[in-house]
């Protein structure tokens, strides 16, 4: 499908109702799972997508500034080393840092293709129409998916650079981790490149108070998954029973952000059919944080086929990205 009013072609390779049944198939398996925990691709529905924009405008949160001030250095390097024509980027959110990267590659005259991939639809269509006005020599796609399950949807050929921004890697478990790396090694072409954002480990309290904001931004960005559930499950957790529980895994080198409840509590989940029980003190598991040390996430990128690593970081070194080549 492709919108007309914008020269920007809007993919929805997917049926209408697939978000329906993905997240009936993951809210199943989290509520029946132990312990409880949710993927956290359902936190971004438009007012949790709004909440994540305006948690990287938080004092607290130095991730995104941070990877800003790499982009804006290393960019033109970047663009060299690559030689890509086609930028992909999964999880675009709005693309806002994302043009000091394009800027660079439009620069050289190098860039034909620009696709980004995201599920918060609205979100996606803005940064469409942003990047379209932008970039008008180049040919923008907004490929609406799930980067855990759609990459065979983004289009072929080009000397592509995939560039997963923002620390997003580390919102996976380890295992999800290794897989999602390894299919996104396998959608590339030797000689493509893939450019990642990695929060690194650092002083504890300071990764702490990132997500423990004095705002409560980011305390309200993860109870949002509760309206969302109740919205579109047809579901009636009540979302003031449960206490915002961020805290570091040391053993992890992670954050964790749960919800847990104050008091025993049934629920039911209509559009599942299903009744669920909360204990006590029982968490739900909402989201992880991963944060990074080079040398294990080099290792990780080589066993999974890249080669070539390059790693940039920021003057206070909190933030990475890696630029690897598909072997
Ligand atoms: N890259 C941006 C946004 C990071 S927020 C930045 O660096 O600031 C994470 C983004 O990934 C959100 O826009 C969210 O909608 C998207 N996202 C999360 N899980 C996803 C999934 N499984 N598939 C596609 N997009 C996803
Ligand atoms: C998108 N992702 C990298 C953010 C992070 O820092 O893990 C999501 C977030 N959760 C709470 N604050 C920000």
């Amino acid at each position: 499908m492709s919108d007309a009013s914008t020269p920007v072609h809007v993919d929805v390779h997917l049926p209408a109702d697939w978000a329906d049944e993905a997240m009936s198939t993951d809210i199943r398996r989290a509520f029946t799972g132990h312990p409880k925990t949710l993927p956290p691709m359902w936190l971004y529905d438009d007012r949790g997508s709004d909440l994540f924009d305006a948690i990287t405008r938080l004092p607290e949160y130095y991730p995104t500034e941070a990877e800003r001030s790499i982009l804006g250095r290393r960019a033109g390097e970047i663009a060299a080393s690559t030689g890509a024509d086609t930028v992909i980027e999964l999880g675009s959110g709005t693309s806002d840092k994302t043009r000091t990267l394009l800027d660079a590659f439009a620069e050289t005259g190098q860039l034909r293709d620009i696709v980004i991939m995201d599920v918060s639809e609205q979100t996606l269509r803005d940064a469409g129409a942003m990047l379209g006005e932008r970039y008008e020599h180049a040919d923008v796609h907004a490929v609406v998916g799930d980067f855990t399950r759609h990459l065979r949807h983004l289009p072929k050929g080009g000397t592509r650079l995939i560039a997963f921004l923002g620390g997003t890697i580390g919102n996976f478990h380890v295992e999800e981790r290794r897989a999602f790396l390894g299919a996104i090694a396998d959608s590339l072409e030797a000689g493509d490149s893939l450019l990642l954002g990695v929060d690194l480990v650092k002083r504890v309290s300071r990764i702490v108070d990132a997500y423990h904001d004095a705002t409560g931004v980011t305390e309200a960005f993860i109870r949002n998954v509760v309206t969302v559930l109740n919205r579109e499950m047809d579901a009636d957790l009540d979302a003031d029973a449960f206490d915002y529980i961020p805290f570091w895994d040391a053993k992890e080198e992670r954050m964790d952000l749960r919800l847990r409840a104050r008091m025993p509590m049934s629920a039911r989940i209509e559009r599942l059919d299903l009744d669920v029980e909360f204990g006590e003190g029982e968490e739900l598991r909402v989201e992880v944080s991963t944060k990074f040390r080079p040398d294990r996430l080099s290792e990780e990128l080589t066993d999974v086929g890249f080669e070539g690593l390059e790693w940039f970081t920021d003057h206070a070194e909190d933030f990475g990205l890696v630029l690897a080549r598909k072997a």
